[in-house]
């Protein structure tokens, strides 16, 4: 797929279908309101204020109207109200469009997204919903012998647009060229997230993980080391081994390393990288089990933001930690009331090895620390309690420093992706107290997500540290702006934040 920038006007375009958004206002009173919007009807006989009289369109958020003229065939999208357009919206917008593109089988398209005066980053958002509204999973749907060697839905073969023009003003022509590759970049790191998601455990294995790491990142500057189950345990890393100890595949850390040549920060980024959670001996029940193929969620936000910041060239020192595994139940499996310690020399009282997330987390963050990053943000499909608490909208974010949630919030707002903080005082430590050892893995049954957190705060030290628990936002169960299926959530809000941290 081409996407490309086209300054010429809007009514001299020539491509098949054309793609544009409207709002509320324009059609809220039984009249087309925009210029526009008459000429468009002029081009198709009138038929779009037809459309309007008889009410099939109305200016409800996402209602659509294909319209076919002479020259060409139109569709439009509404945006909903103007004063609700963000980024979001604009991203949903271009996502839609494509994929009604490819259901309708128009190969030469061009987007013309209106109301964007205010979205800095409008062009990168664009082509970002581009490749979210064209991807699709179809590894295990192309041919009869599984896995068409491995790669990634977007080389695939469909019948997707060959050609996507994206209008612009000619005098930011320049500057939009570079959002345009930095839109391709995020694009892309979110389809290779996604893949790995969807992928089945049986299809994404620590050491598929790896392998997969190994050949997106192919090409780029990252340096990667590997810490297999030997290294751990030089390392003292038992609480990650306790929850490899049921598993026969081996188990995994991997590392990804931007050292750009000017950096004056250097940070961390860790990603859970369960690649299943039956729950271990404290086993989950069997309805839906399946979507715990997802527990590594956080592993794929981390890779795909790696490639993303390496490929951009972002100039600040990342050190991305992901640590991998699958938590099973088996003769060798840790069992409820074992104690272990973590590299920090924190015992943990495992009260229930379905928490597992957090004791794989625990080391990673302790190997953060000792690497010196001066902050760690990390990303988990930590607990079932923050599906409860925020549903599948929003993302949860812990800190131990308020003033980063502040920042982190306001820049996943700008990329059109929801965070929410929940709070982290001192008190919720006392809900993981553990009789005979330094800390419990579990918390009881009120505040789960923030005990959780709480627990990941043993191992941070004093290093400024965000949380973001992605329990309910890793997996699409609807066709929206997601198709169904695994979301490659917070890729863009990472890379953004560590663009910021990097400038500034
Ligand atoms: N991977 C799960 C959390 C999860 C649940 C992610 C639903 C996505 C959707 C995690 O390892 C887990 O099992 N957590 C337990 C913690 C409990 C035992 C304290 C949970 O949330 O039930
Ligand atoms: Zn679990
Ligand atoms: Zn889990």
């Amino acid at each position: 797929m081409k996407i490309q920038l086209r300054s010429d006007s809007v009514e001299s375009i020539q491509t098949e279908l054309l793609m544009v958004n409207y709002f509320k206002e324009e059609v809220s009173d039984g009249n087309l309101q925009a210029e526009i919007l008459k000429q468009f009807d002029l081009e198709v006989e009138g038929f779009l204020k037809e459309s309007l009289d008889r009410k099939e369109i109305q200016g409800e958020s996402g209602e659509s109207i294909l319209l076919r003229g002479k020259k060409r065939a139109i569709f439009l999208f509404c945006s909903g109200s103007k004063s609700d357009f963000d980024a979001g919206a604009l991203k949903n917008f271009s996502a839609q469009s494509i994929r009604r593109a490819k259901k309708l089988g128009y190969l030469k398209t061009s987007l013309f997204c209106r109301g964007l005066e205010d979205f800095k980053t409008r062009t990168s958002l664009l082509v970002e919903g581009i490749y979210v509204g064209n991807y699709s999973f179809n590894l295990f749907k192309e041919s009869e012998n599984g896995l068409s060697n491995g790669k990634s839905s977007e080389n695939q073969k469909e019948k997707a647009p060959i050609e996507v023009n994206i209008f612009c003003d000619s005098a930011s022509l320049k500057e939009e060229e570079k959002k345009l590759e930095e839109g391709k970049i995020v694009g892309e790191s979110i389809c290779f997230a996604r893949d790995l998601i969807n992928r089945p455990s049986n299809h994404c294995t620590p050491s598929i993980l790896l392998e997969e790491a190994k050949r997106f990142s192919k090409g780029t500057k990252l340096k990667m080391k590997v810490f297999e189950e030997e290294d751990a345990e030089k390392m003292k890393m038992h609480s990650f081994l306790s929850v490899a100890k049921g598993s026969d595949e081996p188990a995994k850390i991997i590392l990804l390393h931007h050292k750009p040549s000017q950096s004056k920060k250097k940070i961390a980024l860790v990603g859970k990288g369960i690649t299943f959670d039956t729950g271990g001996i404290s086993l989950k029940p069997s309805s839906n089990m399946h979507e715990m193929k997802g527990d590594m969620s956080g592993a794929a936000a981390v890779l795909g933001a790696m490639v993303a910041i390496s490929k951009l060239n972002l100039p600040i020192e990342v050190l991305g930690i992901v640590p991998t595994t699958e938590n099973m139940p088996s003769g060798h499996a840790t069992k409820p009331g074992d104690i272990v310690r973590a590299m920090n020399g924190k015992s943990i009282e495992i009260l229930n090895t379905d928490a597992e997330g957090r004791l794989i987390l625990a080391d990673a963050l302790c190997y953060a620390v000792q690497e010196k990053a001066e902050q760690i943000i990390d990303v988990a499909t930590l607990t079932g309690a923050c599906v409860v608490a925020l549903g599948e909208i929003t993302t949860g974010l812990m800190t131990n420093q308020n003033h980063l949630a502040h920042e982190f919030i306001r820049l996943s707002e700008e990329c059109g992706e929801k965070v929410w903080q929940l709070p982290l005082f001192k008190e919720y430590h006392e809900q993981i107290k553990s009789d005979i050892a330094d800390v419990a893995n579990i918390g009881g049954r009120y505040g789960g997500t923030i005990t959780a957190a709480a627990f990941l705060e043993k191992f941070v030290s004093d290093v400024p540290w965000i949380h973001l628990d992605i329990a309910g936002t890793f997996w699409s169960n609807k066709d929206a702006y997601y198709s169904k299926g695994g979301t490659g959530v917070m890729v863009t809000s990472l890379v953004r934040y560590t663009e910021k941290l990097a400038n500034s």
